[in-house]
């Protein structure tokens, strides 16, 4: 099945998109103490005749490869397609497979992957299945589970999953919190922040926006283990199509834990009052003593006015 995955792919990514012109270069804002960077995007929602979820993920990509410093980690927090399907899924792939350059590319799935709907009628197993032999076909970070981490330069990346389909909201096994503590209590031996990433966020952090769609009934349960071990979380999460505002709107500081929810990549994020267009995403810059979020839109080539700083 692989073979022909990345066969389909190829020959997709042929088709869909066409590059723009050249892309300026830009820089991290204090290059010489940068320890790393990474990128996270999110609801990127690829569809096969939406051409400008093609546009987006292809000039995405390119963007990313025209960093001054390219980020040591992409990380896509889940509904990177509309519906799980092989097709769009396809399309995702072969655009990553000849554009981008970042060597750790690290999945989240979001309910649109793993849920059945009218255009995808299949059930869990299956979508999960292919969600993960995507990711092994393309990949250096192979899974087997839709959890899974990475240590990046001494710091512990977590991605978490949801193991049924449990419609917009996400079901976490005694299995993934068993191996979640773990992870958590690793991180916090490391003397580092620790990096989760999970496309649905907690109940009560920005329950004004779509209030069904959160984690649902085991949101306090994962709350407890975040608080756990006390060493900082920063927690990023997507789903809401909320956007992001001058009074930093998205981002939530409570105790260790820091909440960020990444506006939607590929659908306009209309949950929020004012609609903001696509394209957007994070670039966080890790420096010795301070994280910054810079919020960029990968898609025009051009940095938003929304930065934010903290300490570490
Ligand atoms: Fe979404």
């Amino acid at each position: 099945m692989s073979l022909f995955y990345k066969i389909f792919a190829i020959f997709l990514s042929l088709f869909i998109y066409f590059p723009s012109g050249q892309i300026a270069s830009y820089a991290p804002l204090d290059k010489d103490n940068l320890k790393f960077n990474f990128t996270v995007i999110s609801d990127g929602h690829m569809e096969g005749n939406d051409s400008q979820k093609h546009k987006n993920y292809g000039e995405g990509f390119r963007d990313m490869a025209s960093a001054e410093v390219i980020s040591r980690a992409l990380v896509m927090v889940g509904d990177n397609t509309m519906n799980g399907q092989i097709s769009e899924t396809a399309m995702l792939y072969g655009l990553m497979d000849k554009y981008n350059k970042i060597d750790n590319v690290l999945m989240a799935v979001g309910n649109h992957e793993i849920s059945g709907n009218d255009y995808n009628k299949t059930e869990y197993a299956r979508l999960k299945n292919r969600f993960i032999t995507f990711n092994n076909t393309f990949l250096d970070h192979k899974i087997e589970n839709l959890w899974h981490s990475q240590v990046i330069d001494g710091y512990h990346f977590i991605i978490l999953g949801s193991d049924r389909d449990d419609g917009i909201q996400q079901y976490l096994s005694p299995e993934q919190l068993e191996w979640l503590d773990a992870e958590l209590k690793s991180a916090a031996e490391s003397g580092k922040p620790a990096f989760v990433f999970s496309h649905w966020p907690l109940n009560h952090v920005f329950s004004g926006v779509w209030y069904d769609g959160h984690v649902g009934e085991q949101s306090e349960e994962l709350r407890e283990l975040l608080k756990k071990y006390d060493n900082r979380i920063f927690f990023f999460t997507g789903h809401l199509h909320m956007g992001i505002f001058d009074s930093g709107y998205g981002i939530k500081k409570e105790g260790n834990i820091t909440y960020l929810n990444v506006p939607s990549f590929g659908s306009e994020n209309t949950n929020g009052g004012e609609t903001q267009n696509t394209g957007m995403g994070f670039q966080v810059e890790v420096y010795e003593n301070e994280l910054v979020v810079r919020v960029r839109n990968f898609v025009s080539h051009e940095w938003t006015k929304y930065e934010y700083h903290f300490d570490i």
